[in-house]
């Protein structure tokens, strides 16, 4: 299903274009196979969103171009961890939501490529919502978090604190069901020490979901 979704949005790829690479186990079929298309003539720059696509799209011949030199993408393609039927999301289970954000908010569109699993009703009920920290005063900033409703858990990875790709730690705010996304997002990023969090609101333009029945497309919040 993960796969299928991928390389639907695969097909919005044009010769010529600034492409948004994402990060994780879905989007990482779209990688793969925009390298196969690089192969064999697409003409693209990619703008990966974490050292381990930048690694990924290296390894696949993909030529890559820093943000900096270009102030639009045309295209970005990403996956999430929850998507609700407004097309906000929750993004950062593998810890590159702010590089993903700040890409996202460049991009004319974003495309997000998920399984059906991660469709939701409301965010918020089966992952929690993602907060890149920095190191100084992070459990100043914890309890901060903890006064706005929700549990949290620094991140770890083998027993050691999760490091992002900008040298920060992640805290995992566990708010159950979020019935307003949008302040949330706005009340979270207020708070000193706070870098970016996960809720990704009137981000996604495009949402393909691989299901059992194939492929579902939520466009422009059609499903409200
Ligand atoms: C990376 O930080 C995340 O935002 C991913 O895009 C998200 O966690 C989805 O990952 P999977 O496709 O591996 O579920």
């Amino acid at each position: 299903m993960k796969k299928m979704a991928a390389e639907k949005a695969v097909e919005h790829v044009d010769n010529g274009m600034v492409i948004g690479l994402g990060t994780g186990s879905t989007v990482k079929y779209a990688i793969k196979k925009l390298g196969e298309r690089v192969n064999t003539g697409l003409k693209i720059e990619g703008i990966p969103t974490s050292l381990r696509t930048k690694k990924l799209a290296t390894e696949l011949n993909i030529p890559l171009v820093d943000l900096n030199d270009y102030t639009k993408i045309d295209l970005t393609i990403d996956g999430a961890d929850e998507v609700d039927s407004f097309l906000n999301l929750i993004k950062g289970g593998g810890g590159a939501l702010t590089r993903e954000k700040i890409i996202a908010y460049h991009s004319k569109k974003e495309i997000i490529v998920v399984d059906e699993t991660k469709v939701v009703k409301k965010l918020g009920i089966d992952f929690p919502v993602p907060v890149e920290v920095t190191k100084f005063g992070w459990n100043a900033t914890k309890k901060t978090l903890e006064e706005l409703g929700c549990t949290t858990e620094l991140r770890t990875i083998m027993d050691e604190v999760y490091i992002t790709d900008n040298s920060n730690y992640i805290l995992d705010c566990d708010f159950g069901k979020i019935n307003e996304p949008e302040s949330l997002e706005k009340e979270i990023n207020s708070i000193p020490g706070v870098i970016e969090n996960g809720l990704f609101i009137d981000l996604a333009d495009e949402i393909i979901v691989g299901s059992k029945q194939g492929i579902i497309t939520l466009e422009e919040r059609c499903l409200q």
